[in-house]
């Protein structure tokens, strides 16, 4: 059998085993009175090393936020308290920074602990965004300590993934996403966290600032492929209240189409956060009704 009707056979075992499971765990959390939780969708903005005191400021007062939206804001770490203060302390918009260091402490020249984002006002935490990954070579042992860091200091960590272009034109792209996720979800300790105290961002390295995003039915096959990952390392009722979001080349042209997804359930989202009104934009596509859950 060649490895692309592999693949095709494995999906379709999977999702018939998907759909089995989540029919029987939402009929067994209803005779239990619960309700499964909906994903409330999540825009991120990703600033990366962009932006001064002055922009921040002005990104603040032109924000717009959308009815069931939850909006973060990753800016550089040094532009944290600028920005808290611009917003105010009654905003509904969360801050994140773009990176942490595992340690909580101690002689890291540069860097910043878990204890240290959390102080300056941070819920989350990106962890091995693919430039941290390629440019500063990190491997999944640190995303996978970071991860863990976050967590265990009450932050949200923000997973990235995501397959370089090479990958995808060999059919490698489930091989790889699999592998990270499993490398940096290891050690998590027991119990699972809490799925509303962990993101995964499925980042697709080709997409990534370069104006070619992934197609609404890539991002979903993708991310679809994402949860069952978490399914297995979780339980599906984990996994189907846990949020997926997309990055890559998001714009407020394209955002519609792919948060209408099933599993796509927020974005990260880089060069069109750095403007107030495209991001706004981008966080309206988003909001219930509209296109999210
Ligand atoms: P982009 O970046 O939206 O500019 O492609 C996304 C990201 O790197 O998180």
């Amino acid at each position: 059998m060649t490895t692309e009707l592999r693949e095709k056979v494995e999906r379709i075992v999977r999702q018939v085993v998907r759909e089995t499971l989540a029919a029987s765990e939402g009929a067994l959390s209803q005779l239990a009175g619960a309700l499964p939780d909906g994903r409330t969708p999540l825009v991120v903005a990703n600033w990366k090393m962009n932006h001064l005191s002055e922009d921040a400021r002005r990104f603040a007062s032109g924000l717009e936020l959308a009815d069931g939206v939850e909006v973060v804001i990753c800016p550089a770490s040094v532009l944290l308290p600028v920005l808290a203060s611009a917003l105010g302390a009654a905003s509904p918009v969360r801050l994140g920074a773009q990176n942490l260091h595992f340690e909580p402490s101690g002689a890291f020249t540069g860097e910043h602990g878990p204890a240290m984002i959390a102080d300056a006002g941070c819920r989350y935490v990106i962890c091995g965004h693919s430039e941290r990954r390629t440019l500063f070579g990190e491997s999944d042992e640190a995303v996978q300590r970071k991860v863990a860091a976050a967590l265990g200091s009450k932050l949200r960590p923000i997973l990235c993934v995501g397959e370089k272009l090479a990958e995808r034109e060999q059919g490698a792209t489930f091989r790889v996403l699999r592998a990270q996720l499993l490398a940096d979800l290891a050690d998590l300790g027991s119990p699972a966290p809490d799925p509303r105290e962990l993101v995964v961002a499925y980042e697709p390295i080709w997409a990534i600032g370069t104006g070619r995003t992934a197609s609404a039915a890539q991002a979903q096959q993708a991310m679809a492929f994402c949860r069952e990952q978490l399914a297995e390392r979780f339980g599906w009722a984990w996994a189907e209240r846990a949020r997926l979001l997309y990055g890559g080349s998001v714009t407020p042209d394209n955002a519609a189409g792919l948060i209408a997804q099933e599993d796509v359930d927020g974005f990260l989202v880089g060069g069109a956060s750095l403007d107030a009104r495209r991001f706004s934009e981008i966080v309206a596509a988003a909001a219930p009704g509209r296109g999210g859950a």
